[in-house]
């Protein structure tokens, strides 16, 4: 009986093994997933750059309704309290339909980058609406199209969770950022409340293959992870939100 139990549970191991192993291979030679080496493994099992852009793209006309609410509840407040600080050249990356925009300071020279042309074209209008002026590129924020050392202040807000390689997208942002410059980030990761935990692990996939969001990413690893000074995170929202200020340089 216990031989039998035991031989059954080897069999359930081995094959379990086999199928994760069979996942993390075909992933790996899947075009525009081999971004990271296989210790990144858990970053890598999400859609390419190529379809996180297709879904965006005809996602943009909608993307503000569908984040009004949590925009309502919390995120309106962050973006508030965050964007007030950036200061000088400011380079917002994936910036979006522009929901930053009315927060920037007056006084700030303003670029955005994106990689969706459709919510780039609502960042525009929003824009000429608000009477800024802001330079708005198309690129990939895992490949800045900028010199080391442009940008007095580099913003990202919501986006590492989307970023196939968030690590890669961060050390941008780092080179792109001047010495003495700022990093400010805001983001949702995984819950600090296990009962909410619980539950992104339930739309996790959902979310996945929606948007190519990964709703419980570690952000403060990964940030760590990219060498950033971490000056103070800030977790709100039952942890789920994350506001970070940085330095791009270690010896600031
Ligand atoms: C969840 S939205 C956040 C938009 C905006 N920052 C905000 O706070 O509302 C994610 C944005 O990242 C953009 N994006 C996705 N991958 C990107 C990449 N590799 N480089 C630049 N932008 C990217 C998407 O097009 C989208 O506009």
């Amino acid at each position: 009986m216990c031989a039998s139990l035991f031989a059954f549970l080897r069999k359930c191991v081995v094959r379990s093994w086999r199928c994760e192993a069979r996942e993390v291979f075909k992933n790996l030679f899947l075009e525009g997933k081999i971004y990271l080496s296989l210790s990144d493994y858990g970053l890598m099992n999400s859609l390419t750059q190529k379809e996180i852009g297709q879904k965006y793209q005809s996602f943009a006309s909608n993307y503000d309704t569908w984040e009004g609410l949590i925009e309502w509840v919390i995120v309106g407040r962050l973006r508030r309290g965050l964007l007030r600080e950036a200061k000088g050249k400011v380079l917002d990356v994936g910036i979006g339909t522009g929901k930053n925009l009315r927060h920037y300071s007056d006084e700030c020279d303003l670029t955005g980058i994106d990689y969706t042309p459709a919510m780039l074209e609502v960042a525009r209008k929003r824009a000429k609406n608000l009477g800024r002026r802001i330079v708005l590129k198309r690129g990939d924020a895992q490949k800045l199209p900028f010199k080391a050392g442009s940008f007095d202040t580099v913003v990202d807000t919501l986006c590492l969770c989307t970023y196939p390689n968030p690590v890669k997208a961060l050390q941008e942002m780092k080179r792109v950022c001047k010495r003495d410059g700022q990093i400010l980030l805001l983001e949702h990761g995984e819950s600090s409340n296990d009962l909410l935990r619980r539950l992104q692990q339930r739309v996790k996939k959902k979310q996945l293959e929606r948007l190519g969001c990964h709703v419980d990413r570690d952000i403060v690893g990964l940030v760590q992870k990219a060498g950033l000074k971490i000056l103070s995170v800030e977790r709100r929202f039952f942890g789920i939100f994350c506001v970070i200020r940085a330095y791009a340089k270690n010896d600031v």
